[in-house]
């Protein structure tokens, strides 16, 4: 059912490392599906590296973020939902989730400084769901590295085959354009313009004089050097295997120059995957389905720290939501309906009437939603496939204010519930650790806790390595539970956490307990027991 609606919809995520072009990008693509009309209309999704204790700061960005999370347009027929992710390191997590929600990413690279740290990490989440991958090399007009080289190293780095399917014609000062290898076209570069249709040629051969007269005999000589090489080692685009995540094509371009970022979103919009369907804990969910089902993969605070409602992001899995309609919400079993959820098409952030699969809708929660939540039309089931990662900071949460012990442990409740730490419980006790992906979010804590909830804390650093999820043999678990009575916590599912001091200690556990598995995500299915 519905499929005219599925089959025209398209929901990604564009992911890099801070600084390689990702908001500009962004921007960029907007102006082409014409959901915004002006240069510069989004800002920055990014907490500028020195600000960590600006809470303005934060503020200012958990505003931006609300209004920029979901940025939806229609291109030649096709309806775009592009989902931000925070430029942020810290708030990674965030953007793993987001990846949960979408069917494929676009990725930045700069090309001057290749593949970087979080890029690698992004990638290696993509690929535990094999989400289609297409690469966009940016910045083209600065001297960056020698593209054959850069391929290389973004195949090996990440461990992807790649297909070109553009292909620059130098770079920095002597850039002059990329050839279109699907469309056997060149793409003249002038700078800081905006590209236009004139600075596109088709050109009926590679070997024909045109391409001479355009770029100069030795770099045309240089071009069909490259063209030859590259059609020799990679031929016609497999799409199968670039929907299977297997092959990601690449284009080269330079985004602030509004160049190579039509050829990329035309393609984009050729060959990404439809919304695709999703495991559940019972059953696979096909997109087709008539009846509806969705996930909660975000949920976002409100700006004004009085009240304390929120937005919770949904994904439509299959069938059709439609507001003011009953559906059940698995994890508690009741029945709940939504008379404001709104649609973020870019023009219009409105109420909608309805919403199919591929869509994001911001539904108001007034703190009933946990991440991960599921909605049906009374079918028991649970999506699976977001997982919480083992944190990379432990803190201990003292409390400041004892009067206040009743407000701080709702707060601290209702803060992980969105996600935006972890919470471990002593197994047995009542100490409270909270575990972060980076220093920002303790701070975010902190000043939501006082704001919000009129209750102050503080952390005590600790030196936990990793979190890790244990199973295993019921007798086994318990005497390891005994032993490392103080490593031991719960998560807020009441899941078994073994917290390791170092890496040391927790190969030395491992070997010396072989009938316990240590996971290093909360879903133990697709854990990466490294
Ligand atoms: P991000 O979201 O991935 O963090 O990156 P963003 O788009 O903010 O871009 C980071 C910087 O790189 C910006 O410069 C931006 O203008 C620049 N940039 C983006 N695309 C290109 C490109 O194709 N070529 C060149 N040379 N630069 C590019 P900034 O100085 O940090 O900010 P701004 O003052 O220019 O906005």
């Amino acid at each position: 059912m519905y499929e005219k609606e599925i089959n025209r919809r398209r929901t990604f995520a564009i992911i890099s490392h801070p600084d390689a072009g990702k908001t500009t990008l962004t921007e960029k693509l907007l102006l082409f599906g014409g959901a915004i009309q002006v240069a510069g209309a989004v800002k920055s999704n990014k907490i500028k590296k020195h600000a960590t204790s600006d809470f303005m700061e934060i503020e200012r960005q958990r505003g931006i973020s609300v209004a920029t999370s979901v940025m939806s347009f229609e291109y030649k027929d096709t309806l775009v939902n592009l989902l931000d992710t925070p430029g942020h390191k810290d708030f990674a997590e965030d953007t793993y989730r987001t990846l949960t929600a979408v069917d494929s990413v676009i990725l930045v690279i700069d090309s001057v400084n290749g593949v970087e740290e979080q890029t690698r990490k992004l990638v290696e989440v993509c690929r535990m769901r094999d989400t289609p991958v297409i690469v966009f090399v940016n910045k083209l007009d600065r001297d960056g590295k020698y593209p054959f080289y850069l391929v290389d190293e973004i195949e090996k780095e990440l461990k992807i085959s790649l297909h070109p399917l553009s292909w620059p014609i130098n770079m920095g000062k002597e850039f002059k354009g990329v050839y279109d290898l699907y469309n056997k076209s060149l793409n003249l570069f002038t700078a800081n313009q905006k590209a236009t249709e004139e600075n596109t040629v088709p050109i009926p051969d590679i070997n024909h004089s045109l391409l001479d007269e355009k770029v100069g005999d030795r770099d045309a000589r240089q071009l069909r050097e490259d063209v030859e090489l590259l059609d020799g080692v990679y031929g016609e685009l497999d799409t199968k295997a670039y929907l299977e995540g297997k092959v990601a094509p690449v284009f080269f371009g330079s985004a602030v120059n509004n160049f190579g970022v039509r050829e990329l979103l035309d393609t984009f919009i050729r060959i990404a995957p439809v919304p695709l369907g999703r495991d559940t804990d019972k059953r696979h969910v096909e997109p087709n389905e008539a009846k509806f089902t969705g996930f909660i993969f975000k949920i976002h605070a409100n700006l004004d720290p009085r009240h304390r409602d929120r937005i919770a992001f949904l994904r439509v899995c299959s069938g059709r939501f439609a507001r003011n309609t009953y559906f059940r919400h698995t994890r508690t079993g009741k029945d709940v309906r939504f008379s404001n959820p709104y649609s973020f098409l870019a023009r219009e952030k409105d109420i909608i009437e309805e919403a199919f699969p591929g869509d994001v809708v911001g539904l108001f929660d007034t703190g009933n939603f946990k991440i991960g939540d599921t909605l049906t039309e009374g079918e028991d089931l649970q999506f699976t496939g977001i997982p919480t990662f083992s944190p990379e900071l432990f803190k201990e949460l003292v409390n400041k204010d004892p009067m206040k012990t009743k407000q701080l442990e709702k707060g601290i409740s209702q803060l992980t519930d969105e996600g935006v730490a972890q919470l471990f419980t002593q197994h047995g006790g009542n100490r409270k650790i909270i575990g972060c992906v980076g220093e920002l979010q303790f701070e975010v804590i902190q000043y939501r806790l006082l704001q919000e909830y009129g209750a102050s804390c503080s952390f005590v650093p600790l030196s936990f390595y990793k979190a890790c999820w244990i199973t295993g043999d019921k007798k086994a678990v318990e005497d390891f539970i005994r032993f490392k009575q103080s490593n031991i916590m719960e998560d807020k599912d009441g899941n078994l956490v073994y917290l390791a001091q170092s890496e040391w200690f927790l190969n030395t556990e491992r070997q010396n307990n072989p009938d316990i598995e240590f996971h290093f995500t909360s879903e133990f299915k697709t854990a990466m027991t490294k």
